[in-house]
């Protein structure tokens, strides 16, 4: 099938390594002392200077805030042979009036489900080191003080941008009195990602999340990471690439449907290279790419239904549930139903091969900047040839089928 809507979303090979030839260009511009405070790719220093060697134990509690669910964790790292990781952990839900309101309002409710959970656990007497992992773009000035830039993706909690995260979670903390904590580092999903890999393969120094948003880490030379004193070793990046093209470099990748979802999107403007390949985004583009046909009288009979018309209506699940390769099909006509269309079966098809353009494109442009990144460290190391693993994670990578 032709359709001339879906063209723009097909990025010929010639265009992906010009995309990863103008990431190579604002990773350099990131990491520079001078030229990081303008750059759309962050960069961000991590203060984590290895990656584990599997040897680590301990007993710690952990947070994880800023993908689908909110977590909170007891993790036991037990005997290296065994390497065995006992896991003990809760979800706890944030509704959207919190994920809107208050920075107090947030931390009150992220200390209060860690107090429930450590009731539940028998642990409130224990002060447990914890590791937060707070997947938002954060200016980290050591591995415990933590400067949130901007908040991405669902959030936008009022008075936490410019302050130091940890200290809002120790000062809930205190507010209750209840109970209390020992030391906390603070990491990103990707770096989060690419330590719980590197802990059983040490091979790994790439973490990159495909879920409600997108971003990677990899190890760096130190020797190049100009805003932090010292020349020895290595430094995990947060490369924010979520953030590429919010300069306008990508203008030429962007398609009508891509510059809606932005200008309707809570944060227009930012997030360009994101709001492209993750979870929060990529039903929306399928909903305005349907949409946009059926006002061309190419689907359903040229009737959208108040659903299609909503905006977030067509879940980026969907297009997963969709795609799946033996019961796609079946699955598109539920969910056509489901959303009050009046579909045949060329209809169910179209739909589907909408959700494979748009995942596709999403998953070579992850598959650039991927590129981008193994090549510096190869680079770096003066190799022809670099093996390497990447840990992956986020909703998208682990439910889409392909
Ligand atoms: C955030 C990153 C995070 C990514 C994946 C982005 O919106 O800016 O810090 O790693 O989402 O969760």
């Amino acid at each position: 099938v032709h359709l001339k809507h879906l063209e723009p979303f097909r990025l010929s090979l010639e265009k992906l390594q010009d995309v990863s030839a103008r990431l190579r260009k604002d990773m350099i511009r990131g990491l520079g002392k001078h030229s990081h405070h303008r750059a759309s790719v962050k960069m961000l220093p991590t203060f984590v200077r290895a990656t584990p060697d599997g040897t680590e134990k301990g007993d710690f509690l952990a947070l994880d805030l800023g993908g689908t669910n909110f977590r909170v964790l007891h993790v036991r790292v037990l005997e290296e042979e065994q390497r065995v990781l006992k896991m003990d952990s809760q979800i706890c839900a944030i509704p959207q009036d919190i994920m809107l309101g208050t920075g107090e309002k947030l931390f009150d409710h992220i200390a209060a489900c860690l107090a429930e959970f450590l009731d539940s656990q028998k642990l409130r007497g224990q002060t447990l080191p914890l590791g937060f992992t707070f997947s938002f773009p954060c200016e980290q000035k050591e591995i415990d003080k933590s400067i949130l830039i901007r908040w991405t993706k669902g959030f936008n909690c009022s008075g936490v941008e410019g302050e130091d995260v940890v200290n809002l979670l120790k000062e809930a903390i205190h507010r209750r009195g209840d109970y209390d904590i020992s030391s906390v580092a603070m990491v990103n999903d990707t770096v989060g990602t690419m330590m719980s890999c590197g802990y059983r393969d040490q091979s790994c120094e790439i973490g990159m999340i495909i879920g409600t948003g997108t971003n990677a880490c990899y190890m760096e030379e130190m020797k190049n990471v100009k805003r932090v004193e010292g020349e020895d070793g290595r430094m995990c990046i947060n490369t924010e690439w979520g953030g590429f093209g919010d300069d306008g470099c990508l203008k030429d990748v962007l398609t009508e449907f891509d510059e809606e979802v932005d200008k309707t999107s809570i944060n227009p403007g930012v997030h360009t290279f994101e709001k492209m390949i993750s979870g929060m985004y990529l039903g929306e583009i399928v909903r305005l790419v349907l949409l946009k046909l059926t006002e061309e009288k190419l689907l359903f009979r040229g009737c959208p239904s108040e659903a299609l018309l909503t905006p977030g209506s067509f879940e980026t699940r969907f297009i997963s549930e969709i795609e799946e390769p033996d019961s796609g099909l079946e699955n598109a006509k539920k969910i056509l139903t489901k959303l009050d269309l009046d579909w045949d079966l060329v209809d169910a098809c179209v739909a589907r091969l909408v959700c494979d353009t748009v995942s596709s494109r999403s998953a070579r442009l992850c598959a650039a900047a991927l590129a981008t990144i193994v090549n510096r460290i190869r680079i770096n190391r003066g190799l022809d040839h670099l093996k390497t693993t990447v840990g992956v994670d986020g909703t998208v990578y682990r439910k889409h089928p392909k």
